[in-house]
């Protein structure tokens, strides 16, 4: 059994991203968000930040598996096990890239997904302008981005989840806030943002949110930069690993068409 003293930010990138997208919370959201997405037979599905794979086949099996779907990472190890888990799978295929610059022909794609890519990328205007540039009339672009503000847990003295959650903000995550942003991104490169669905998470089990929020080395981190004091970080972990657990955190799917004109 995973244990918050093994955190999964540790581990290979590959590792816990499979795992995250296969616990109760990543299948609950992911699955909501293919229902949104509204692809059509025989179209063309295009995953940018799709990590070790995991939308791929369910993009795959929207289009009846007559469409074509491409997954672009820049890291060379998700793009190894989304090929071992889709290779064979007729119209995928998968890509080693940099989502700044897609090497995809203008208008050439029917549906743009994200999923908690756009909070890493160096400057998510410029991938969201080549998503608009990518998609035909008519397409639409689904980002699903979290937005790290809205993270709460649960702890006796509340002044010390607001600072693990500014180190998250302020020092941890590039893009804390992009969940928010993504609509007016959007709307910049022409694209009409038309809906804004929120996901909120709730864990209650500690392990499985770990493989989320990574405690121990960011509690560590936190520690490193002055966010917490080694006392508060050390009984922070403490409780999160033997008491109750409560955390929360959303996310943002916005859905944004290209006008047809
Ligand atoms: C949190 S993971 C999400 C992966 C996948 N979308 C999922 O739901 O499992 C973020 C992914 O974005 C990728 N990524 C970050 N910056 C990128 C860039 N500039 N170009 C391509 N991929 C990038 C990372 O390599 C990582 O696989």
């Amino acid at each position: 059994m995973l244990s918050l003293m093994h955190t999964l930010e540790s581990e290979r990138p590959p590792d816990y991203l499979a795992r995250l997208a296969a616990s109760a919370v990543g299948r609950a959201y992911k699955s909501l968000v293919v229902d949104e997405m509204r692809i059509e037979r025989c179209s063309t599905v295009l995953d940018l930040g799709c990590g070790p794979g995991a939308d791929l086949e369910a993009f795959a099996a929207a289009t009846g598996r007559e469409g074509r779907v491409i997954g672009i990472d820049s890291d060379v190890d998700v793009i190894a096990v989304a090929t071992g888990l889709v290779g064979d799978v007729a119209g995928v295929e998968v890509l080693v890239g940099d989502v700044h610059h897609l090497p995809l022909a203008d208008q050439s794609v029917d549906r743009v997904h994200t999923d908690r890519v756009l909070q890493h990328v160096e400057h998510p205007a410029s991938v969201v302008r080549e998503a608009a540039r990518v998609l035909r009339p008519g397409g639409v672009a689904v980002l699903a981005e979290p937005d790290w503000d809205t993270l709460v847990i649960d702890f006796p003295d509340p002044a010390v989840p607001v600072a693990y959650r500014r180190f998250i903000t302020e020092r941890a995550v590039r893009n804390a806030r992009i969940g928010r942003q993504v609509p007016d991104l959007c709307e910049r490169q022409g694209l009409r943002a038309t809906r804004v669905l929120p996901v909120t998470s709730v864990y209650r089990d500690a392990v499985e949110a770990d493989q989320v929020f990574g405690f121990q080395r960011v509690t560590s981190r936190a520690v490193e930069a002055g966010y917490l004091s080694v006392p508060d970080g050390t009984a922070w972990l403490r409780h999160l690993r033997t008491e109750r657990f409560f955390a929360s955190v959303s996310l943002f799917v916005t859905l944004a068409e290209k006008p047809d004109s």
